[in-house]
């Protein structure tokens, strides 16, 4: 077959003919495949995108009017906040009851830094049974779904690296429990990679090196896919986001969940405050009366470290990654299939194929991948809030297989959550004498979603104690 003479004009118009080297060479099924690939691709945007963030290298302009930004604290700073917060944890229990809230997780990521091969999410995380990261969220919303009697549904984002292995992992499991229509898979889209000499690679002689565009894709994934459509006719508007590796999310937070719909919010997020300047989250910042999220990465030493008056971080609200949005918000955005966020620059070592023919993976980087941020849209919003959270009740990532944000200490931090929920409730918990609890405890989500599931637990059970060194599992 010949190809599309319009493509390749394009392709020749943009410098990249390379792609076709192998062209006469391929099959229909390859010939096929590649032309499919290279008609997802906007040549004419990627010549603009090539000199911007590949042969230069992009400097994040740091706004001269940047400031930290303002966020709700965690405890009410007087009375009239108080009175907000209780007024807030009601709306927000009533918009879950009222069917509201749906649940969505990014999950199209590599993972390569846990060095795990498959998708994250069925990685085993539990402390004690090995439940996977998606079995959290599954049971979890299962719970959610009996308490406040709304069959939730629950959007997930894959990538073309992961949906195959993702969808059937949930068919192997039964969708943990959940009705399979209450599980929405989605694919998030594709960028190609570009070498440093601004040249699209091939991953093969009929396909480019194409990788997941960031979770910035989201966001138009989401009305490609009818997601956006499926959550109008289910009557939802908020979308509760997370990412795929963090067990503890607390996806049902009332508090946050009201005060982002008394705010009248586009979208909100959650803070925590960091464990000092360099711990890899990202940064709230205003400018220009808008919020944005500055990476880890790219916030300047200086502002990193300074100090207000009292000694303590100025830049000291940290991104969780857990996020609410407003369904409209995002069919704004997302108007006219098109959705404009800034990309970002990742240095990325590319397997290509060499003059030869030969698939050749290198030692040092050899190119670049862009990357499109979800918290890009923060500062798109009419309206945003930011709530502070207690860190050991939402958030242990597992990013790394030991140390800082790892399965170690997300498994410490489970074992630690549970432990407060049964002593909350009652329950003598052994502790070692450096206050860690000592013994292995595990609740299922699909028990225990509060304090108050907690209590119901322990009468139920009739648990007294949690003796030294026990291994206790509540399923
Ligand atoms: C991320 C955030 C950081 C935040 C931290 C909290 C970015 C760039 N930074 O850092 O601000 O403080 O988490 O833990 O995200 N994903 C996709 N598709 C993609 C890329 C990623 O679905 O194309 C998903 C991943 O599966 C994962 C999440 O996005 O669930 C985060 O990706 P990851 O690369 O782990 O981000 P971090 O650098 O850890």
């Amino acid at each position: 077959m010949n190809i599309d003479t319009q493509l390749e004009k394009s392709i020749i118009a943009a410098g990249q003919e390379q792609v076709l080297k192998y062209w006469n060479e391929l099959d229909e099924q390859g010939q096929k495949q590649l032309a499919g690939q290279l008609e997802n691709i906007n040549f004419s945007e990627l010549s603009r995108l090539i000199p911007e963030y590949v042969t230069s290298r992009p400097k994040t302009a740091i706004p001269d009017d940047l400031a930290p930004a303002p966020y709700f604290p965690m405890e009410p700073a007087d009375s009239k906040q108080a009175e907000l917060y209780a007024k807030a944890e009601a709306r927000g229990t009533e918009l879950l009851k009222s069917g509201r809230v749906c649940f969505l997780t990014v999950a199209g990521g590599q993972g390569t830094r846990l060095g795990f091969d498959g998708p994250k999410g069925t990685y085993p995380i539990g402390p004690v049974t090995g439940r996977t990261l998606f079995a959290y969220f599954a049971q979890n919303i299962l719970r959610a779904s009996k308490k406040y009697q709304v069959k939730f549904t629950w959007y997930i984002m894959t990538s073309l690296l992961n949906n195959q292995a993702t969808t059937s992992f949930f068919a192997e499991n039964n969708y943990f429990g959940l009705d399979k229509d209450q599980v929405f898979f989605f694919t998030q889209g594709t960028m190609p990679a570009i070498g440093y000499d601004g040249k699209l690679l091939l991953g093969a002689k009929d396909s480019l090196s194409l990788s997941p565009d960031g979770h910035g894709g989201t966001l138009l994934a989401l009305r490609k896919s009818g997601a956006l459509e499926r959550m109008t006719a289910e009557g939802t508007d908020i979308i509760s986001y997370f990412q795929v590796d963090n067990p503890l999310i607390k996806m049902t937070n009332p508090l946050f969940i009201g005060l982002h719909d008394l705010e009248n919010a586009e979208m909100s997020a959650v803070m925590l405050a960091k464990t000092g300047p360099y711990e890899k989250l990202g940064n709230f910042c205003v400018s220009q009366g808008r919020l944005n999220i500055i990476e880890y990465s790219d916030l300047p030493k200086e502002l990193a470290e300074q100090t207000d008056e009292n000694g303590k971080l100025a830049y000291i609200a940290g991104s969780p990654a857990m996020h609410l949005i407003s369904r409209d918000f995002i069919g704004r955005l997302t108007a006219g299939n098109e959705l404009k966020l800034p990309w970002h620059r990742a240095d990325k070592k590319i397997p290509y194929l060499n003059e030869n023919g030969e698939l050749v993976t290198p030692a040092e980087p050899n190119g670049v991948k862009l990357e499109s941020f979800i918290f890009d849209a923060l500062p798109l919003a009419e309206r945003t809030m930011v709530l502070e959270c207690d860190r050991d009740e939402v958030f242990a990532p597992t990013k790394n297989p030991t140390g800082v944000d790892s399965v170690e200490s997300c498994r410490a931090m489970l074992i630690e959550r549970d432990a407060r929920r049964l002593e909350r409730a009652g329950v003598k918990v052994a502790r070692n004498a450096d206050g860690s609890v000592n013994a292995k405890i595990e609740i299922s989500p699909a028990l225990v979603l509060d304090d108050e599931d907690a209590a119901a637990l322990v009468k139920a059970e009739n648990i007294s104690e949690i003796s030294p060194e026990d291994t206790v599992v509540f399923e």
